[in-house]
């Protein structure tokens, strides 16, 4: 049966429009007036705003990183559609030491196929570089796997040559190459020095990981990206104004270099690490940063220097394995929950209180990933021809955002008591609808794995 939704305002990559969709099997038919057949089923939208579905491209479900994170692919996207995210790709972790990229791709296959409610991509992880792992690349890119991430610092991290090495190769093969960004010299020190004088509280985490430890490293990353002939590069999670002007330099002199940043970054602070143990439920890297640093990202955004908006949705439980911290922060596992988050906390702090405008909303959580990560046309945008997933936002709607109304598994929300103004009331992917009603309405499985396309420069710029 075909679908009409009627009424609402539709957030095309034009601007928005007053209009109807008809979505056939499970793809967008039409856009326009006078759908409605009689063998149609109708969806009131009137008084919503429609929306291509939100597309989260730095998830961590079910990783182990000594301990594993309590959200795995059926909670982490079942929190993803009722927060309006209708896909979602996947970093994953990392292997054992000498692994090849297809060690992991198979593992996260397991984990996967079968398990997602949302569609679903995964992006490549390199451990070390070698010439079997360069020449692997080519294969991974056709079985749909265009990026891959990179580590300045962690047990994985790689060195400058290695870094060019596989740069190079990415870029000659059509690869976008995602990479964290942290001076892992500078950390390691600072992490030390702060343990050596018994300095082990919560708020000693953001103190050793200071903004110019991740504006080195982006820094370092985009000499390396120039020098392997100008190479495709995506810096995750940036956090600091730094950074985000680093960034907009390389766009500026020509570079394809694009930056992400995450809700977190956006609207939570450093004081958030004042209270040892509450603390503990932000120890995520990079750290949340000095208030000031906030407008920066935002402007970011505004004006296109930042592409991206993902929520590196990594999460353990307070009274779990975030406690591994309470008398050392550096034994606690990094990250925390938000995948359900992210287009509420944009519309409500972005479009409402007039940061960004709805053009850039849709911009920076589904329409720029979809681009960069070689899902578009099909996602990320509100086409005739393109995937028939679709969010129904209600501008007016207030929500206080508390642990108990969320669907992901953590036992805290790093956002409690933030009120929220416009929230998704309707998620359909593939004119399926998957939440109505505040009810889940497909099962485990319902996701269908992405194999996305190589990356181009011509579609993004
Ligand atoms: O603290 C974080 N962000 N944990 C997840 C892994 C990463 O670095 O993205
Ligand atoms: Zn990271
Ligand atoms: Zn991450």
């Amino acid at each position: 049966m075909s679908i009409v939704i009627k009424g609402g305002l539709l957030a095309l990559e034009e601007g928005p429009v007053r209009a109807d969709i008809l979505i056939e099997g499970e793809k967008i038919a039409g856009i326009g007036e006078g759908f409605a057949a009689e063998d149609c089923q109708v969806i009131d939208a009137g008084g919503l705003l429609v929306l291509p579905g939100g597309i989260d491209v730095h998830t961590h479900f079910n990783i182990d990183v000594g301990v594993r994170s309590v959200d795995d692919f059926t909670s982490g996207t079942v929190s993803a559609v009722f927060g309006g995210t209708t896909t979602i790709v996947d970093h994953m972790g990392f292997g054992p030491a000498g692994c090849d990229l297809h060690h992991q791709l198979e593992v996260y296959r397991g984990y996967t196929d079968g398990k997602c409610i949302a569609d679903y991509g995964i992006h490549g992880v390199v451990q070390h570089v070698d010439d079997r792992i360069l020449d692997e690349i080519p294969s991974m890119i056709s079985e749909g796997i265009p990026s891959m991430k990179i580590y300045l610092t962690y047990d994985y991290r790689l060195g400058d040559e290695d870094i060019i090495r596989f740069l190079d190769r990415m870029r000659r093969e059509g690869g976008l190459t995602a990479v964290h960004c942290e001076n892992h010299a500078v950390l390691t020190w600072l992490r030390q020095k702060y343990v050596r004088e018994g300095k082990l509280q919560a708020k000693y985490h953001p103190l050793s990981r200071p903004a110019y430890c991740e504006a080195e490293a982006v820094d370092r990353m985009i000499s390396l990206a120039q020098a392997a002939g100008n190479a495709p590069l995506y810096i995750v999670h940036v956090s600091t104004g730094q950074a985000a002007c680093l960034i907009r330099a390389a766009r500026r002199a020509g570079l394809p270099v694009y930056g992400e940043t995450c809700p977190q970054y956006l609207v939570l602070d450093d004081s958030s690490y004042e209270d040892p143990q509450e603390g503990l439920k932000y120890i995520m890297s990079p750290p949340l940063r000095a208030k000031e640093q906030q407008d920066f990202l935002w402007k970011g955004l505004r004006e296109g220097y930042l592409q991206t908006v993902a929520t590196d949705h990594c999460s353990f439980d307070m009274h779990g394995d975030k406690q591994l911290g309470k008398d050392d922060f550096t034994k606690c596992p990094n990250g925390a929950p938000g995948v359900e988050l992210r287009l509420p906390i944009l519309f409500s702090e972005g479009v409402k209180k007039k940061r960004i405008d709805l053009n850039t909303f849709v911009r920076v959580v589904s329409t720029n990933p979809a681009k960069l990560f070689g899902l578009y046309p099909r996602k990320g945008t509100i086409k005739v021809g393109s995937d028939a997933d679709l969010v129904l936002l209600d501008p007016d709607m207030e929500v206080k955002i508390r642990k108990n109304i969320l669907h992901d598994n953590a036992d805290y929300t790093p956002y409690e008591g933030m009120k929220a103004a416009g929230w998704p009331v309707m998620t359909l992917i593939r004119g399926h609808k998957v939440v109505e009603n505040e009810r889940l309405c497909v099962k485990e499985g319902f996701g269908q794995f992405l194999a996305r396309k190589p990356f181009t420069v011509d579609l993004f710029d």
